[in-house]
């Protein structure tokens, strides 16, 4: 009896534990790390989501976004990822070269007439598939996020691929990317987002490529005087996350953050549309650069120029990845 009644107590009171644990049970964190300004696309889709987040899931799940690579700069992002240190990112497509050559796809110049051709690639099986590239790695992605088309920005006007020779261009972390300057006979450097700028603003390098809102509010317009625009290539991005943190969270949680990213991804792709215009725009009314365009016979010789980087990593990418994208024009 009395056995009986010490081990109702002690019952009780480990189900009482538990229960006053669960109930004070800290918050989920999950820190989103990104390189853009506020103001962008990403900026606006991690805003969205923190705020989803915190309507729906209350004191469950707390939502940190730092941008501007206040917390992780994009060559140091996913190494953090895999140690734990911060759970979400939404690195460019072209930064993904050391987990996974699929994605090195996105890279391929003159590979998507636009960004219609874009996502319908992406919503593709083909396309649904590269997002599980990466689980071996310990990465998972969770959706694609638009950007937009790249254009061309440089200290002297570039009209035909002649004009790069010898220019200096940084480029993103991409191998694909390094093999398309040099087809201009230009000299690709790999150097992380954060420094474009400066690097720009004391010429150490000539030129970037990259979309109108990210030359709009990172100001590279202000001191590259030449835009050219060539919509040779793509920036969009994976929103990533560690398999073990992703695989570890409850599943009724992880269900309701899944629906908030994908209303939030949903959100950013019509903040991508609308700046891909505006700011755009807002660059020809500042009068600090010149938009350049291509007339037909100047931007064949660009595709001319950049496609032959195609064959070279044909074999890497996989054939079959890359016409079934093609065929999304
Ligand atoms: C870049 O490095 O130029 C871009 O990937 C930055 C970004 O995240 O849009």
């Amino acid at each position: 009896m009395f056995r009986t009644v010490s081990k109702i107590l002690a019952v009780t009171a480990v189900s009482t534990v538990l229960a006053v644990g669960s109930a004070f049970a800290a918050p989920i964190t999950i820190k989103f790390s990104h390189v853009v300004a506020e103001n962008t696309p990403k900026g606006q889709m991690a805003n969205k989501f923190k705020d989803l987040v915190a309507e729906r899931l209350g004191d469950k799940v707390i939502v940190e976004v730092f941008p501007n690579s206040q917390l992780f700069g994009d060559n140091k992002v996913l190494e953090a990822m895999l140690l734990g240190d911060v759970q979400l990112a939404a690195p460019s497509l072209s930064k993904f070269e050391r987990y996974t050559k699929s994605l090195q796809l996105f890279d391929l110049p003159f590979l998507f007439k636009d960004m219609a051709a874009v996502e319908k690639f992406q919503k593709s099986a083909k396309g649904q598939e590269l997002l599980k590239s990466m689980e071996s790695k310990g990465l998972i992605g969770l959706g694609y996020l638009h950007n937009g088309l790249k254009q061309l920005s440089s200290s002297k006007p570039l009209k035909v691929p002649a004009d790069a020779s010898g220019l200096k261009f940084r480029i993103m972390t991409s191998d694909v990317l390094a093999a398309q300057f040099e087809a201009l006979d230009a000299v690709p450097l790999k150097k992380p987002f954060s420094e474009v700028f400066t690097l720009l603003q004391t010429k150490a390098i000539d030129g970037q490529e990259n979309t109108w809102s990210n030359i709009y509010s990172k100001k590279f317009f202000e001191v590259q005087p030449y835009i050219t625009e060539s919509n040779h290539g793509v920036i969009d991005y994976l929103v990533v996350t560690s398999t073990e943190f992703w695989k570890g969270l409850p599943d009724d949680i992880r269900g309701e953050v899944k629906k908030a990213l994908d209303e939030a991804i949903a959100f950013g792709n019509s903040v991508a549309a609308e700046k891909a215009t505006s700011d755009r725009q807002r660059i020809i009314d500042s009068k600090r650069s010149k938009v350049l365009e291509l007339t037909d016979a100047e931007r064949d010789q660009w595709v001319k120029a950049m496609k032959p980087v195609w064959s070279k990593f044909e074999k890497d990418i996989g054939k079959d990845l890359i016409d079934a994208a093609y065929s999304s024009n």
